[in-house]
This record gives structure tokens, C-alpha cells and sequence, in this order.
């Protein structure tokens, strides 16, 4: 099983970014915690930043035949990109949106989402550990779309 994390603008600046709000953790610490936890339950997991939409775009795309679910926090891309929204549409697949803030208690620009609409759910306000609340959801969810396949497989056989 493969997860890919998608990590939306200025996230490679978590660390020194607002830590106010964003906390004192470096994208890269978070990334090796996640990295320890897909270890250990024989997942592998890949990750990827950018600060560009259409770079976004391409790896959700990417995805398709490749990847069994997304992590994504899609930062300010969130309140903006219909693009990004129709990608995670496009490709069919579990999908987790993770912010670090809660999008709610914040700026009004920021209370909406274009993309939870179009994702599995929403994981947020947790600070960085909801990176890791989004690892083992994703877990579960990919665990009980595999289980269904083997039950409709036997079902087949039977
Ligand atoms: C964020 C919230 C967004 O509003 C903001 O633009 C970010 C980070 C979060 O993780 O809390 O860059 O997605």
C-alpha cells in the first residue's frame, strides 16, 4: 500500500513560520514521524511540497495507478483552487485534508474550503499531530477497502 503526502505553500517554512500558530515543528520532523509510523505498518509513503498550484495539480494526478490514498494540506490553496479541488475529484481515491490551525476559529477568508467537499474528510486544529491522526485514518479506510475487496473475491469463488 502507498500513501503520498502532499504539502501546499509555505509549508516548507513550518518551524519558523507564525509558531504561534503553526508550533515550533519543522515540515521535516513531521515528515520522519509519519515515515516511522508507515514503517511500521508496512506502508510505504511518499512526500512532496510545493509552493506552485499547478505542481499540485500534476502530483495528485500523478497518483492515479500509483498511490492508494493522499495525505494533502493544501494551505492557502485551500480557500482558492477550484484546480486542486477538481484534481482530488478526478483521481477517485481516498483522500485526507489535514490543517495544522483550526480553519474555523481564524480569518474569515479562511473558514472555507473548496477542497474537504471533494475529500474523504478533514482532520484539523489538532497542530502537527493531525498529520498523524490523518496516517492512521488513512489506514483504516485503505485496511476496509481492502478487506471489502477480499470479501467480494471470496464472494466470487464461493
Ligand atoms: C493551513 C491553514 C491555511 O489557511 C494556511 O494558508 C496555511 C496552513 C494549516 O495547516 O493550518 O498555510 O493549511
Amino acid at each position: 500500500m502507498k500513501i503520498v503526502v502532499i504539502q501546499g505553500p509555505n509549508l516548507n517554512m513550518l518551524g519558523h513560520r507564525e509558531q504561534n500558530i503553526y508550533g515550533p515543528m519543522k515540515l521535516e520532523e513531521i515528515h520522519a514521524q509519519m515515515e516511522a509510523v508507515a514503517k511500521q505498518n508496512n506502508i510505504e509513503v511518499e512526500f512532496f511540497q510545493s509552493n506552485l498550484e499547478g505542481e499540485i495539480v500534476d502530483r495528485i494526478q500523478e497518483c492515479l495507478g500509483d498511490a492508494d490514498g493522499i495525505i494533502i494540506n493544501p494551505a492557502a490553496y485551500t480557500h482558492t483552487s477550484i484546480a486542486i479541488r477538481d484534481a482530488i475529484s478526478a483521481v477517485a481515491m481516498p483522500v485526507v485534508e489535514v490543517h495544522i490551525s483550526n480553519i474555523y476559529r481564524r480569518e474569515e477568508f479562511r473558514q472555507k474550503s473548496l477542497t474537504a467537499a471533494v475529500c474523504t474528510g478533514q482532520i484539523m486544529g489538532f497542530g502537527p499531530f493531525g498529520y498523524h491522526l490523518a496516517m492512521i485514518s488513512m489506514m483504516q479506510i485503505l485496511g476496509e477497502i481492502q478487506a471489502a475487496k477480499q470479501a467480494q473475491e471470496a464472494a466470487k469463488q464461493a
